[in-house]
């Protein structure tokens, strides 16, 4: 795939610099040299002029967006098995479907169609889980680098309380595939990056927690976990580690839960849900740099509950959203945006009334440049960042007033436009497709 072009792109763009702050300007150019934004204007700069101009006048242009949290292999089940708990859902849906994954023909067929699906959707940078196998990750990171996106992908690690098909013999097995899978990946791939996936406590033995630990610093590799997510799942950690102070407490003992190393490097982590976390969990997720994904569909769907997300970001951590395909019905970060604002009235209404909602455009914030810092300089149409934008024609959502252009696109994501298909995707520089100009 040719990468990281220089070209502008012309329409009503828009997006946040800040958390509670649009910036928009209509009929305008966002350039994109050798791969990086060059910043947004109103008249094409002289020095830019010979760059060649995707046309998309009348369109609205946003960011591309960040699923900080999914799992690939459960695509295929979304919006299925809707009625159980998390611990029930995993035991009676996710866990039956993911042992099919060591059947490869299945995992291609499976992964093909989740491939095109994302590619074609608005996200332009993601973090996926797949499954323990290690050849059928292998062929989802073929298929995510083919799409041209950005993601982290990682080979799930569980080595207790799964089915015997899905369970790690050992947790001795269970490190070296992961160690076979990075030899096995090693400088293959320019946009598909590998990351540590121990399921979640439940699934995760110490050893192999100990195990993960050493593997990490020898390939200075990020994580990525569930944390907090359940009642009944917390209940359950609080049985299978008495010992930890809280739940995140299990991760940080091993060194997986975002601390900096000592020396110059960092490993920073994601942490999916954090609905339930108590104080001292909340203090070691800021003190730590940890990424917090909040999964407002999946909370809703599984019965989780609604994480403070307000509290976190007056606490000045790292917040981003995540899709949770299959807890979440959907991959739709626009329909992401909308749920977390939608579940912030709800917490304020009934369980926390000095707990003001999201607005719009915080959720928009937290969909682009909040989850966009863990993968660097991503989130943003500013100069300097690296040039990530989807296009969305709103014209057949016909009004009879002038609408501003935070307007246009807020009433385009309530109305689910971009499940309707975007009209083109550029990720990093690279034009992943084009509908409007290839008709
Ligand atoms: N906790 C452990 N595994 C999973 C999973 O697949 N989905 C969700 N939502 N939570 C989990
Ligand atoms: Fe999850």
């Amino acid at each position: 795939m040719n990468t990281k072009q220089s070209f502008a792109i012309k329409g009503d763009i828009c997006f946040c610099k800040m958390k509670d702050q649009w910036t928009t300007m209509k009929n305008a150019y966002a350039v994109c040299e050798t791969g990086i934004s060059q910043g947004v204007f109103a008249q094409l700069p002289e020095q830019y002029a010979h760059f060649p101009v995707y046309d998309f006048t009348g369109k609205l242009i946003i960011p591309g967006l960040v699923d900080l949290h999914m799992h690939a292999p459960q695509y295929a089940f979304r919006g299925m098995g809707m009625d159980l708990e998390l611990m029930d859902w995993l035991g009676q849906q996710t866990f039956p479907e993911e042992a099919k994954y060591a059947d490869l023909s299945y995992a291609d067929k499976a992964y093909t169609i989740f491939a095109d699906n994302i590619k074609h959707s608005a996200t332009s940078h993601a973090c996926l889980f797949a499954t323990q196998h290690r050849a059928a990750t292998e062929l989802l990171m073929d298929r995510m680098e083919q799409t041209g996106m950005i993601s982290f992908v990682g080979k799930v690690n569980m080595d207790r309380e799964a089915p015997d098909n899905l369970r790690e013999s050992s947790a001795e097995a269970s490190a070296q595939e992961t160690l076979r899978w990075l030899y096995e990946i090693a400088g293959k791939y320019q946009r598909t990056k590998p990351i540590l996936t121990p399921r979640f406590i439940p699934s995760c033995t110490p050893e192999l927690l100990a195990k993960l630990q050493i593997i990490q610093q020898e390939y200075k590799l990020p994580v990525q976990s569930h944390l907090s997510e359940n009642t009944g799942e917390i209940a359950f950690v609080h049985e299978l580690c008495p010992d930890a102070r809280f739940y995140g407490d299990a991760y940080d003992a091993y060194g997986l839960f975002g601390r900096q190393h000592p020396k110059e490097h960092t490993y920073p982590a994601i942490m999916a849900h954090c609905v339930h976390s108590t104080e001292e969990e909340i203090k070691l997720l800021r003190d730590n740099g940890v990424f917090v994904a909040h999964c407002p569909a999946s909370n809703t769907n599984l019965s989780s509950g609604i994480a403070p997300i307000r509290r976190y970001l007056e606490n000045h951590m790292h917040v981003g959203l995540g899709s949770d395909i299959a807890g979440g019905h959907t991959e739709s970060i626009l329909r992401a945006v909308c749920d977390a604002v939608q579940v912030s009235k709800l917490y304020w209404r009934l369980v926390d009334n000095g707990a003001v909602p999201l607005t719009f455009c915080e959720a928009f914030y937290l969909a682009t440049k909040g989850g966009g810092a863990f993968f660097g300089s991503v989130g943003s149409l500013e100069r300097g960042y690296d040039f990530s934008a989807v296009v969305l024609d709103d014209s057949s959502l016909r009004h009879p007033f002038a609408l501003t252009i935070p307007q246009r696109l807020e009433r385009a994501a309530y109305s689910a436009l971009d499940a309707y298909g975007i009209c083109a995707k550029f990720v990093s520089g690279t034009l992943l497709f084009d509908r409007t100009h290839s008709k």
